[in-house]
């Protein structure tokens, strides 16, 4: 008898709220941090900075995809049209509820799209309300960052099978070693 085919959970894209130019390469590793653990997109919300949308399609051409970065849309009708399309919120703040297996069963049991919003220095008080968000989540009850709580909300959500994910269309790919570096060559 076939073993039962396992679904792929909903997909998963991160709205970053609060960009700092100065401070871009924080920005810049939301994104790549959301591309490897298996997001299919960032919306860096509000702003316009050619130098993240540069080292992403960089990393992308380079390594592969498909991953996609969107700038510019303001947050809220980001959120709005998300909604509107069916898909869920689950905003990540160190006030939330902590990621629990339950709290983590409960978000998959909607069985929608995630967008996943990762915010900066005090984000907008609404965040928190019902309008904006479905779940405000926690990864523990202390304060660290953008770029670690998104990399163990996805690394949970995807049960670590993320990374296993075959990315497509770049030119090289790492043979991982025991000691040393290899990089394979795989497309001109
Ligand atoms: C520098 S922190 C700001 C902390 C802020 N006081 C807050 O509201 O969470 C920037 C972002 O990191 C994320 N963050 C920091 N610690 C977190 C935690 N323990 N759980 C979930 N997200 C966290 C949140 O998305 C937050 O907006």
């Amino acid at each position: 008898m076939e073993p039962p085919q396992t679904q792929p959970p909903p997909k998963i894209v991160v709205l970053r709220w609060g960009h700092r130019p100065r401070d871009y390469r924080v920005t810049t590793h939301v994104a790549l941090t959301a591309r490897a653990l298996g997001a299919e997109g960032i919306i860096v919300s509000d702003v316009q900075d050619e130098n993240i949308r540069k080292s992403v399609d960089k990393i992308v051409k380079r390594w592969g995809g498909p991953f996609f970065i969107e700038m510019g849309t303001p947050w809220k009708k980001a959120v709005e049209d998300w909604r509107a399309q069916g898909g869920l919120v689950v905003h990540l703040t160190v006030y939330g509820r902590n990621l629990t297996p339950e709290v983590l069963g409960e978000i998959k049991a909607r069985g929608k799209p995630i967008m996943v919003i990762v915010g900066s220095q005090k984000v907008p008080v609404s965040f928190f309300s019902e309008k904006i968000s479905d779940f405000n989540v926690a990864v523990g009850n202390q304060p660290h960052s953008e770029i670690s709580s998104l990399a163990v909300f996805l690394d949970r959500y995807f049960e670590g099978k993320e990374l296993e994910k075959q990315f497509e269309g770049g030119e090289l790919r790492i043979i991982p070693q025991h000691r040393g570096k290899k990089i394979v060559k795989i497309r001109p």
